[in-house]
């Protein structure tokens, strides 16, 4: 309640405008990666609200997966990756991402992130590799366990220093601005007096991250919940594979304390999940155990949850010995000790919870989407490489690289100046009033979509409880629609209108997918084999819909 609170803003309806060369919309992994790359060649604004210095890059506690080890190799990565995905990977996004994996951590080393060395005199590299579910070998570059908290904050410190980046932490992107011609022309943003911003610009990044926030219980505090989705769906960008939304199997089960992620590379090195009888339960339902992809893992748990009608089930660290454990996981060791865990002599409880979505907007291998000079990068793109189920750590690795390959596309793009001179030229996707909204039932909008999206998008799915879903979003949807135009803008009622209709998008998508496949698992159909793969559903009606009224 205090965050909705402290966000509403007064209203002010003149618009500040201003020109930019690069706009980004985003200040994680991605977001940053691009700023540092592209700011030899253009100008660079970056948005970065100050909440995303609790974005989920920040949250990554396992690491960046890359082949660096010469006892590993790029096809192994890539055949992991693509069983991961259960059939629905583009293989060529998916060899592209492995195959400039190492460039893309030489660049981080070379920034100084702070990786974990491998002191030991057998080692083969000279940072450690971990290893996480669905990789064959160990290949997960990591600091101690916190490594999105080393890179963004390592990141960071180089676009601050840096005189062609200019960051804006008191802004927030609300939509997209098109010209007469349906190109991207920048965004719209309102700052924390309400006045309302008009940021005119040449190319325009979204790196707004994903839509675990979609969901009640998810493994970061303050998940994005797609509104970078639907801002590009508002000019027509396509959306793809929104139906693929990943629990992470191991979150800690902690009622009343904040969410808190023990990361897959606790059972990478040797941690064991048990059932509330004491019992180990993955080795009978899959030969990879603790570390098969995290659809399997995650749906076991859920089984195994529903079976013996405990809360959580474990996850048991002890036989790896107090120094191993305070050595690998400071972090993970300190939180469960200040919340009266000790996880040297007890099993950690765990749930699964939202915490990534494989889907998002449709982008090439230079990051474009399908809207003129608008692209997208990170969490907020489906780029072809995760298809049904991501694997643990691709994800820090396709922040970087298809950053560094956006940035390669923008700088030879060149910064043409946008074709219109007044405001008046741009079009926008909504209208805003000066009714004021309480927080209150913005708040209440907010925990009824994450209760109906928990209770029948989430682990596992039927026909009838998705058909619900979509009738109870619509009604949600159309009290906020009656209101929204005239409403006073706010950062809360902005965000919860974009994740009513991303939330209703994904629930359609879900219906329209009529096999089982990674993280989409609905009791009425059946899981395909992998010869059976269906066109993608949503890939075109996502297209087809409406711009800006859905
Ligand atoms: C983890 O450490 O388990 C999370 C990293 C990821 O989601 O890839």
């Amino acid at each position: 309640m205090d965050i909705e609170q402290s966000e509403r803003l007064p209203m002010n309806l003149s618009a500040v405008r201003s020109e930019h060369d690069v706009l980004i919309v985003g200040g994680g992994a991605a977001g940053l990666t691009l700023a540092l790359h592209i700011a030899a060649t253009r100008r660079v604004t970056l948005l970065n609200p100050v909440k995303d210095g609790q974005g989920a890059s920040r949250w990554a506690q396992g690491g960046i997966a890359a082949v660096l080890s010469p006892e590993d190799d790029i096809d192994a990565h890539v055949a992991d990756t693509l069983v991961a995905g259960d059939g629905l990977c583009d293989e060529r996004a998916v060899r592209f991402t492995v195959e400039q994996g190492p460039a893309a951590i030489a660049w981080l080393l070379s920034l100084g992130v702070p990786f974990t060395p491998d002191d030991s005199p057998t080692a083969s590299y000279p940072y450690h590799l971990t290893r996480e579910g669905g990789h064959g070998a160990r290949r997960i570059i990591h600091a101690e366990d916190a490594t999105g908290r080393a890179v963004i904050d390592t990141l960071m410190q180089h676009a601050q220093a840096h005189a062609a980046i200019t960051i804006h932490h008191d802004l927030f992107a609300i939509d997209l601005l098109a010209d007469g011609e349906g190109r991207c022309r920048g965004a719209r943003g309102v700052d924390r007096q309400g006045r309302i911003h008009m940021l005119v610009a040449s190319d325009t990044v979204l790196a707004t991250g994903g839509a675990s926030g979609l969901y009640r219980h998810t493994t970061s505090p303050l998940p994005a919940s797609g509104e970078g989705m639907i801002m590009a769906a508002e000019l027509g960008a396509e959306l793809m594979n929104l139906e693929f939304q990943q629990f992470h199997p191991t979150c800690l089960y902690d009622p009343g304390g904040p969410p808190f992620l023990i990361s897959e590379a606790v059972r990478g090195e040797g941690g064991r999940l048990l059932n509330s009888d004491g019992q180990r339960f993955m080795p009978a339902l899959d030969p990879r155990a603790e570390l098969a992809p995290r659809d399997i893992v995650a749906r076991a748990i859920d089984a195994e949850i529903q079976r013996s009608g405990a809360s959580h089930v474990l996850l048991d660290v002890t036989h790896l010995g107090a120094t191993a454990i305070r050595q690998h996981f400071p972090t993970i060791y300190a939180h469960c000790l200040g919340r009266g865990l000790d996880i040297t002599r007890q099993a950690i409880p765990v749930v699964p919870a939202a915490h990534y979505s494989c889907g998002g907007i449709a982008t090439d291998l230079d990051a474009r989407s399908s809207v003129p000079h608008l692209y997208a990068i990170g969490e907020v793109a489906c780029t072809g490489l995760h298809g049904a189920n991501r694997m643990a750590s691709n994800s820090l690795l396709e922040c970087l690289v298809f950053a560094r390959s956006c940035a390669a596309a923008l700088a030879t793009s060149g910064g043409a100046t946008p074709s219109f001179t007044t405001t008046d030229d741009l079009i926008t996707t909504r209208s805003i009033g000066s009714l004021p909204i309480e927080a209150e039932r913005v708040y209440r909008w907010r925990q009824h979509i994450g209760e109906v999206m928990g209770r029948y998008a989430a682990i596992v799915r039927h026909d009838s409880g998705l058909d619900l879903a979509a009738r109870q979003l619509d009604e949600i949807g159309e009290e906020i629609r009656s209101i929204i135009d005239n409403a006073t803008s706010s950062v809360a009622l902005s965000s919860v209108w974009h994740a009513v209709r991303l939330a209703r998008l994904s629930v359609m998508s879900a219906r329209l997918r009529r096999e089982s496949c990674g993280l989409h698992y609905n009791t009425d159909c059946r899981h395909y084999s992998t010869s059976e793969i269906a066109p993608h559903p949503s890939r075109r009606l996502l297209a087809d819909l409406p711009r800006g009224r859905y």
